[in-house]
């Protein structure tokens, strides 16, 4: 089948080349010539694993083409995904501007029937919103807008679109899910058929859940620092009850990303609007922000207040496997130690970041040379498998501060640091 994606992002991108894995011939349009030009040369404008190969491949066997045709582009195509960006706004709503000039954009061009698909996430109501958009423009040809929420992590943002937990396809047309259900003719993962609000209220909530998921743990672990119980210890005997489960309660140093803090932010303000304070979610939020706070504590506690010590900060990226900074509590950290006079020196494989305040480092023994202590924010497996022998003869001090609880302490200890995690006795 032939379908368009709109905007070539990471959600963009990945949906657009696993639906060309499905089968389908792709065309990806971005008003941005540049990124389209590398896309079309085979090269991505952001990092994500495995997406580089997926891309060359298709390009090679022409199941891919990008292009800022906005016309051709909407007129030859049957489907159209919208995959444009929803960033948060000041009140914490979603910002629906790049979303709202797309479907204007569809509804001047639109020449035949077309099924509107919106895969960026967006509060309740906005598929009927999108709808009234393209019919301003356009009254006479038929169009139907269907939600079909993403749910990649980025990072493993193709393993998650390959093998999705579940699709949750949201229409209120017969003739709509018909289509999308031929276009996921070769899912094998359950498919939620639901309506237009349900499937955005479900990716806002699953969010949320997820992020409530890690507050919960969190907390739980300021709880074990007092208690000297072993936070992971309780991850474990909690997860193994399947009705809870395993997943995301790795206690930390706190969520961050472009999709959680964004999320359950737009959800309370959702639930405002409805005239509901949904406190579960402020008070998730809440721990989220002063997490970084907390742990930060324990250091400067440990290592005898913060001015003008020299600290190591590892790890820029909210996460491992992306070079994504946004949210990211690595910066809160920074900025944190910054402010209390301490010189910060910042290594991460993959970001640079432009700090004046701060050194950043090429190689992470260049940047724990003579420090006073090790803070680790991002667990990259360039870490977890560090010569830690080697850096003890290179540090000032012997502190390690592990923001992701994914070090060895034992191995630490026996090398002779003192270690420090979030829970951790
Ligand atoms: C998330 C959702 O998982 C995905 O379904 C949605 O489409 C987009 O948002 P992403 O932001 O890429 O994906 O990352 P994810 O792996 O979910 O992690 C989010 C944050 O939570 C990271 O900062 C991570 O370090 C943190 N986290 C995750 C924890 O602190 N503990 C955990 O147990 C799991």
């Amino acid at each position: 089948m032939n379908v368009l994606v709109i905007g070539t992002g990471y959600v963009g991108t990945t949906t657009g080349l696993v639906l060309c894995e499905k089968g389908h011939k792709v065309t990806g349009l971005d008003i941005d010539e540049k990124k389209v030009e590398a896309l079309s040369a085979g090269r991505l404008h952001f990092y994500e694993k495995g997406l580089p190969e997926l891309l060359r491949k298709h390009l090679n066997q022409n199941n891919i083409s990008f292009t800022t045709d906005v016309k051709t582009a909407i007129q030859q195509n049957d489907f159209i995904f919208i995959c444009v960006g929803t960033p948060k706004k000041k009140d914490g709503s979603a910002d629906l501007s790049a979303v709202y000039s797309v479907a204007k954009m569809i509804g001047t061009y639109m020449n035949k029937y077309k099924v509107v698909i919106n895969k960026s996430t967006v509060p309740v109501g906005t598929a009927s919103k999108v709808k009234e958009v393209i019919e301003a423009e356009n009254g006479k040809v038929p169009f139907d807008v269907v939600s079909n929420p993403e749910f990649l992590r980025e990072g493993s943002a193709v393993y998650d679109a390959l093998h999705p937990d579940r699709v949750v396809i949201g229409s209120s047309s017969k003739k709509a899910l018909e289509m999308m259900r031929q276009l996921y003719v070769s899912e094998t993962s359950p498919i939620v058929e639901t309506t237009p609000n349900a499937a955005e209220l479900i990716k806002y909530a699953s969010n949320s859940f997820l992020a409530l998921k890690i507050s919960f743990i969190n907390q739980l672990a300021r709880l074990c620092d007092m208690m000297q119980v072993d936070i992971d210890e309780i991850s474990k005997g909690i997860g193994l009850d399947h009705r809870i489960g395993p997943h995301f309660l790795k206690a930390g140093i706190g969520y961050g990303g472009s999709c959680f803090p964004k999320d359950v932010s737009a959800l309370i303000t959702i639930a405002k609007e409805e005239g509901m304070i949904l406190s579960i979610l402020e008070e998730v939020e809440e721990i989220n922000k002063s997490q970084p706070f907390y742990f930060l504590e324990k250091v400067e506690k440990h290592i005898g207040g913060l001015e003008g010590k020299s600290i190591a900060v590892l790890g820029v990226a909210f996460k491992p496997g992306t070079d994504d900074t946004r949210e990211s509590p690595s910066l809160v950290v920074i900025d944190e130690l910054v402010s209390k006079g301490c010189s910060v020196n910042v290594h991460d494989p993959i970001v640079t970041i432009t700090n004046p305040s701060v050194k950043q480092f090429d190689h992470v023994f260049d940047a724990v040379d003579g420090v006073d202590a090790i803070v680790l924010i991002t667990d990259w497996d360039e870490y977890l498998n560090l010569d830690w022998q080697k850096v003890k003869s290179t540090v000032n001090r012997p502190y390690i501060f592990d923001g992701r609880n994914a070090l060895n302490k034992q191995e630490l200890v026996n090398i002779g640091f003192h270690y420090e995690g979030i829970g951790k006795p």
